[in-house]
């Protein structure tokens, strides 16, 4: 190899800088000594201008101590990499630089060599990429559908906080997961991959999964995404279907209803037949042998009859009648009706009834029902703390209004209960105990006759309902 003189390094030096696509420069005793036309060309400055310029005043003042730094740190070697910071032009524009520096000697002497590239376009890109990786990441946040995105390897790509929310699962657990490890459901896999091969754009279905130990129903819908893979959204129904479901359940609740109607009337012909007949017989002075047989088949014959009368009273279908009425007599009915109950349960009952109460226009056998539901739930609500209980009726005429309040002694109801105890199936006894209808059709007929009803609780314990209806309601 032949020894490369001084002037021929000098002449490789200018040719390379020439033509290297990243900006060079040369700074000695803390002066710029060289630049090439790319570094004066990004800088606007000239040649001469440059050599009367501070390296530091071209460089973003917050950069300025790192670039210091990590120029050190190459010199001595200790780095490799490219730093990056915000350099400015002659014309006060900011560009992105990532700059190298070598420890080099120049005319004899130490100097630095820099050399930087222009990567203003690929920052901007990168932050373009972070901003929207950001917002998808905030829409999934926010989205309160479980959203699952499969690619078209069926492993999971990425899902949302509302999914891990649902299924109980973390990252670790579903991203690069098999689909099929996260969602059990066969017929919804099958659908799904009919999707990943581009043999339908969009699938809804429905399919039971339990998720943290509950069986719950869901509804996703799933969609074609670009070439990446398949977008899933799912909807937990579960609630929505239990509704059905009971709604389903009073439907045939009613229609037994219906039919035990059909069935107490036609048991009621032949009762009052066998009562009004063994009376009869009872009046023809039978011999004595035979009168305390037909006073026991009277006696219970008459028994049916009233269970009988009983049975048609409440499944009956009335029309509903508003006549005026006034409430005191309603609510004695009804406490009369639980009278037998409410002694041998030990609640006393005080009544308050302002006599001058007026009249207003309602339905009887509807306003009995409310009343009674109201009772019951009283009843019930006074067992569960077990001594004996105390129920007070109050009625009061209030400006235009009639107000009957119900205040009983038993726990109460948590605050976060009061209007929710009115939702129709909201209950909170056992199985087979609550219908959760009681309250809500009590609503339905005090909203029908344009009043009010609402619970609160007593400062002492339990809690009172109270029901107010407009003293001209039609
Ligand atoms: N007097 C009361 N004291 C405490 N809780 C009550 C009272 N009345 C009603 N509730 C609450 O309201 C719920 C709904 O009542 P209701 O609609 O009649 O349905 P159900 O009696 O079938 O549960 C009850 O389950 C109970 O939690
Ligand atoms: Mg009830």
């Amino acid at each position: 190899m032949t020894s490369i003189t001084q002037t021929s390094q000098d002449e490789i030096f200018q040719t390379m800088s020439m033509s290297s696509p990243a900006s060079m420069y040369i700074i000695q005793d803390g002066r710029f000594v060289f630049a090439n036309h790319r570094f004066l060309d990004r800088i606007g400055l000239t040649e001469d201008e440059l050599l009367n310029t501070d390296q530091y005043d071209l460089i973003h003042p917050e950069d300025s101590e790192m670039v210091r730094q990590n120029a050190i740190e190459m010199l001595k070697g200790i780095r490799t990499t490219p730093y990056e910071y915000r350099a400015y032009n002659k014309a006060g524009e900011m560009m992105w630089v990532a700059e190298t520096v070598t420890s080099i000697q120049y005319q004899g002497r130490r100097a630095v060599l820099g050399s930087a590239l222009n990567i203003t376009e690929q920052k901007k890109a990168e932050e373009t990429l972070k901003a929207q990786k950001e917002l998808i990441d905030n829409i999934l946040a926010t989205i309160p559908d479980a959203v699952l995105v499969v690619g078209r390897d069926s492993n999971v790509i990425l899902a949302n906080t509302a999914f891990y929310d649902a299924f109980g699962m973390n990252k670790r657990e579903v991203e690069g997961r098999p689909v099929s490890e996260i969602i059990l459901a066969p017929h919804l896999l099958k659908s799904l991959l009919k999707i990943l091969l581009d043999q339908e754009p969009q699938i809804n279905l429905e399919f039971k999964q339990e998720l943290k130990g509950n069986a719950k129903t869901l509804v996703v819908s799933m969609m074609k995404m670009g070439e990446k893979g398949a977008l899933l959204i799912l909807d937990n129904v579960t609630e929505e279907r239990q509704k059905q479901e009971r709604l389903f359940l009073t439907d045939r609740l009613s229609s037994i209803g219906e039919m035990s109607a059909g069935v107490a009337h036609e048991l009621n012909n032949p009762l009052t037949g066998i009562v009004s007949l063994s009376q009869l017989l009872l009046e023809s002075n039978p011999p004595e042998d035979l009168r305390e047989d037909i006073t026991d088949i009277h006696n219970e014959a008459q028994r049916a009859a009233s269970i009988v009368k009983n049975l048609l009273t409440f499944s009956r279908k009335h029309a509903p009648v508003r006549e005026s009425i006034q409430l005191n007599r309603i609510i004695e009915d009804v406490l009369l009706l639980r009278a037998y109950e409410h002694k041998v349960n030990n609640i006393k009952v005080a009544t308050h009834l302002a006599p001058d109460l007026p009249e207003v226009v309602v339905d009887y056998h509807q306003m009995q029902q409310v009343f009674l539901n109201i009772v019951l739930n009283a009843e019930s609500a006074m067992a569960e703390v077990k001594n004996p209980g105390s129920l007070i009726v109050t009625t009061r005429r209030l400006n235009g209004l009639v107000t009957v309040s119900f205040s009983d002694d038993g726990p109460g109801i948590p605050q976060e209960n009061l209007h929710r105890v009115f939702d129709p199936f909201f209950t909170t006894k056992e199985v087979g105990k609550g219908t959760g209808l009681g309250l809500s059709i009590c609503y339905g007929i005090v909203t029908q006759h344009g009043g009010k009803i609402y619970a609160k609780n007593n400062a002492g314990k339990g809690a009172t309902f109270i029901v107010e209806l407009p003293v001209d309601s039609q």
